[in-house]
């Protein structure tokens, strides 16, 4: 099961979906480039911000609280915005996808 990175200028990266893991860490783990995650997963630093593809956004879920309070501030905010550090993945996700902002903090 592999899920998509798009950039905001439309560059594709793949990477396989590891059950458990975070959407961050499946970027991480396979140097998908926008994916910074500066604070290492704690909804703390916003660098992992991803735009989920609305098919997808109930199966996703949405942010709590405290992403919430990170994604207020960022002005590239969109409805299906997550950080990735706070999306656990799995396995039946296949062919997910999501947009990178054009700025990573
Ligand atoms: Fe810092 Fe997700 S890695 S908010």
């Amino acid at each position: 099961a592999v899920v998509t990175f798009m950039s905001h200028d439309g560059e594709q990266h793949e990477a396989p979906l590891e059950e458990g893991s975070s959407l961050m860490q499946v970027a991480t783990n396979n140097a998908i480039p926008g994916i910074d995650a500066d604070c290492g997963g704690e909804a703390a630093c916003g660098t992992c911000h991803v735009i989920v593809d609305r098919a997808w956004a109930d199966k996703v879920g949405r942010s709590g609280p405290e992403e919430e309070e990170m994604l207020s501030m960022n002005p590239e905010r969109q409805p299906t915005s997550r950080l990735s550090c706070q999306v656990k993945v799995c396995k039946s996700w296949d062919g997910l996808t999501v947009q990178l902002p054009e700025f990573q903090m």
